[in-house]
């Protein structure tokens, strides 16, 4: 939960808005994100980094307001697509400040990023060094600024975490792998091109991580290479960046570090390898995206059925069916996430019972909350809250069935506006053209 969430006798609020009243006015399902918490996250990062860049990582969730908290609070932003560069655009976020990152930039995308003059881009194939190569030597003939890149390396570590997020095994689309040489190679070609500057080494190994051993190796890997560059093609990357992936709690179950003591490991790591292989640490960088937006946010839910279904073994289980689903939160259905959720318009009126929540699309694996202890009298109409669901779930979400988008709500001292309004049947259609 965000700091400002608490019940009162048996309501939640968050940031002093009681949330059926939030719902009253905005509708359900809704995004309910605590402002404060949010920019609070993001100036511990800021602050217990302080050494480092901090980009704020907007796949996890992003809109112009945020990209404008993010700002204010002192942080850099990465972007990883051409909407995600509009947003910052328009948001007034200062370019010098955004990293951008992808896979398969275009050449259009990527001529954008540079008239725009974005501090950073991270560079992830050999299609892509040509593409950068062509933008700088046209960038060098006026007398343009370079284009500064980072270039991103495999690490080629085992993240203990979902398959589907972790990026820095060998076999996935990631990244210049450092055992091929194909690392050393990338930075080579960039080397010789014209108006082109390295900043540095960029890895990323994975995301929703407890266990710093991953990031200790990545390191160790990634200065061994930063130290040959410097060695073998006289070249001093003067950066790198470590990437994001810090975990969150979604359930008790978890047990996620904090900013400072993630800054103390990281530091300590760089530092002691730095001493070993003999040379200057590069300025680093980190880019949590999750750790800052995930606790800040809940979704809303309303109530619409509920049935009763006899287990192998006899027990029972309550399927509560709410008013959204995998259509705003793909991460149950997608990862096997694990969730837990809340009754937030009234107290329990009787013995809690074992209880599933699941949206209302057309898939059996449209699971919002696997497993929950609810209230046994939860019925039609109730308001179901659920935790930590800002990253990765509104920036996800999708139309599935036809389904509205949910509004973004932002709560900050008792007062709530919204930031990204609820989709309508009209924008839903608007793409439909009918036959011509
Ligand atoms: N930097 C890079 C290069 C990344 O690819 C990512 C996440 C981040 C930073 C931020 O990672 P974070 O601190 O948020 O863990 N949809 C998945 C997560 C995908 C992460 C993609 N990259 C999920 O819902 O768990």
């Amino acid at each position: 939960w965000s700091s400002g969430a608490r019940k009162v006798d048996g309501v939640l609020e968050v940031a002093g808005v009681k949330v059926p009243d939030l719902v009253a006015e905005h509708g359900s399902p809704a995004y309910v994100l605590d402002e404060a918490d949010f920019r609070a996250r993001a100036r511990a990062f800021r602050d217990a980094f302080a050494d480092y860049d901090v980009y704020y990582a907007g796949k996890a969730f992003l809109s112009v307001a945020v990209a404008r908290w993010v700002a204010e609070e002192g942080l850099c932003l990465d972007v990883c697509s051409a909407g995600e560069l509009l947003v910052a655009e328009r948001a007034g976020v200062p370019m010098a400040r955004v990293g951008y990152h992808g896979n398969n930039k275009t050449a259009a995308e990527l001529a954008r990023a540079v008239e725009l003059g974005v501090g950073r881009i991270i560079v992830d194939s050999f299609d892509e060094v040509d593409r950068i190569a062509a933008l700088g030597a046209a960038q060098a003939t006026t007398g343009a600024a370079p284009v500064r890149v980072m270039v991103r390396v495999t690490a080629g570590v085992e993240a203990h975490t979902h398959e589907y997020i972790a990026t820095a095994h060998e076999d996935q689309k990631f990244g210049f792998s450092i055992t091929s040489g194909d690392a050393l190679e990338a930075v080579r070609r960039l080397q010789a091109s014209h108006g082109v500057e390295i900043l540095g080494l960029h890895s990323h190994i994975g995301s929703q991580i407890f266990d710093s051993s991953g990031f200790e190796v990545a390191a160790r890997r990634v200065l061994a290479l930063h130290a040959r560059i410097a060695r073998e093609l006289e070249l001093s990357l003067p950066e790198m960046d470590l990437g994001g992936g810090f975990g969150i709690a979604y359930t008790t179950q978890d047990d996620p570090s904090t900013p400072e003591r993630l800054a103390r490991e990281m530091t300590e790591i760089v530092a002691h390898e730095c001493r070993a292989l003999g040379i200057e640490s590069p300025r680093l960088s980190i880019e949590p995206g999750r750790a800052i937006v995930g606790p800040s946010m809940c979704t809303v839910y309303e109530v619409g059925t509920v049935k009763e279904v006899t287990l192998d073994g006899g027990a029972t289980r309550l399927y509560v069916s709410v008013d959204g689903g995998m259509s705003d939160n793909i991460r149950t259905a997608l990862y096997d996430a694990d969730y837990s959720c809340t009754m937030a318009n009234r107290p329990s009126g009787a013995a809690a019972r074992l209880a599933r929540v699941v949206g209302k699309h057309c898939e059996a694996g449209d699971i919002v909350v696997k497993d929950e202890f609810l209230p046994g009298d939860v019925t039609a109409g109730d308001l179901v809250a659920v935790p930590a669901t800002g990253a990765y779930c509104r920036s996800m979400a999708s139309n599935y069935n036809h389904a509205l988008r949910p509004p973004v709500v932002a709560v900050r001292d008792g007062v709530a506006r919204v930031i990204v309004r609820r989709e309508t049947v009209e924008d839903l259609l608007a793409t439909d053209v009918g036959e011509a």
